[in-house]
């Protein structure tokens, strides 16, 4: 009996943090070109297609393309949760906008955009050092070490405000 109550609380923690993943799923980084790709607020589009991180598929030679121990560092979408995955992602897109700033689904409506507060409630990372270093760790055959203010300052993509 009380292995059949913990069982059942364990499985209902469970199905509470699943939902909440679920919510939630990675739509591509074409869907955020739509919006950021504006010179006049910076363009972060054209800065992260510029970046390795865009190219990190071409490292790969084709073998490693399909394993799965290259892929989980080399590409968002082969590194993501199947069942969070949408149509529009492409493993070819590489370490796109959504390793860093989280599953776009919820949060990728201009309202919400404009709202951080409620952006980062639906989902909107603003990354941190842990976040790069879910990648950028000894696990990876080529480490060169990692120095969160000079590698962010290589990838920097700042949001130009407008004149009021
Ligand atoms: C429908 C348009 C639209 C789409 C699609 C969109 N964004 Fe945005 N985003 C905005 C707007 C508007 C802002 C607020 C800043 C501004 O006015 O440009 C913003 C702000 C942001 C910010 C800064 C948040 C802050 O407060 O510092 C990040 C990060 C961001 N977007 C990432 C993304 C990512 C990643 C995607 C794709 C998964 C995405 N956006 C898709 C319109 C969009
Ligand atoms: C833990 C994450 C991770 C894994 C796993 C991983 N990589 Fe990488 N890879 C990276 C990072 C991060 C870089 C960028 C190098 C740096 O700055 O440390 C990189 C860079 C590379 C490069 C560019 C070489 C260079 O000198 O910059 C190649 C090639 C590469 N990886 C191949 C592979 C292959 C092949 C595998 C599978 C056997 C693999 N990676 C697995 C994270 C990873
Ligand atoms: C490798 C991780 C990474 C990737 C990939 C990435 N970003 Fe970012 N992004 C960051 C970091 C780090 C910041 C700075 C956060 C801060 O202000 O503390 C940032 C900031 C931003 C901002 C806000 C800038 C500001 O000045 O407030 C926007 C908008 C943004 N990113 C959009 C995007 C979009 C769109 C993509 C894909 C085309 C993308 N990012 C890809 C890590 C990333
Ligand atoms: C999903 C995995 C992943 C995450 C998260 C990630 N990176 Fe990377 N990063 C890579 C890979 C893979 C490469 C190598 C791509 C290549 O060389 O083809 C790389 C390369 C880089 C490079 C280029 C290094 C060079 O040799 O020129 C910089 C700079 C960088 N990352 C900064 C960051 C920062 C800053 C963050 C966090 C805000 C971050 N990365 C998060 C996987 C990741």
């Amino acid at each position: 009996m009380k292995t059949r109550i913990l069982f059942l609380f364990a499985f209902s923690l469970l199905y509470v943090s699943g939902l909440n993943a679920q919510d939630y799923e990675y739509i591509g980084v074409k869907k955020c070109k739509m919006c950021h790709n504006k010179e006049e607020k910076g363009n972060q589009y054209k800065i992260w297609s510029e970046s390795k991180h865009a190219h990190a598929m071409e490292a790969l030679n084709a073998e490693e393309a399909k394993d799965p121990k290259c892929l989980k560092c080399h590409s968002t979408a082969a590194g993501a949760p199947e069942d969070m995955l949408s149509d529009y992602i492409t493993v070819e897109e590489g370490v796109s906008c959504e390793s860093c700033h989280g599953p776009g689904s919820a949060y990728k409506s201009s309202k919400i955009m404009k709202d951080r507060e409620e952006a980062i409630k639906n989902g909107l990372v603003i990354p941190t050092e842990e976040v790069c270093k879910k990648c950028h760790n000894e696990e990876s055959p080529n480490y060169k070490g990692f120095d969160f203010k000079e590698y962010s300052a290589k990838i920097a993509h700042p949001l130009i405000e407008e004149d009021e």
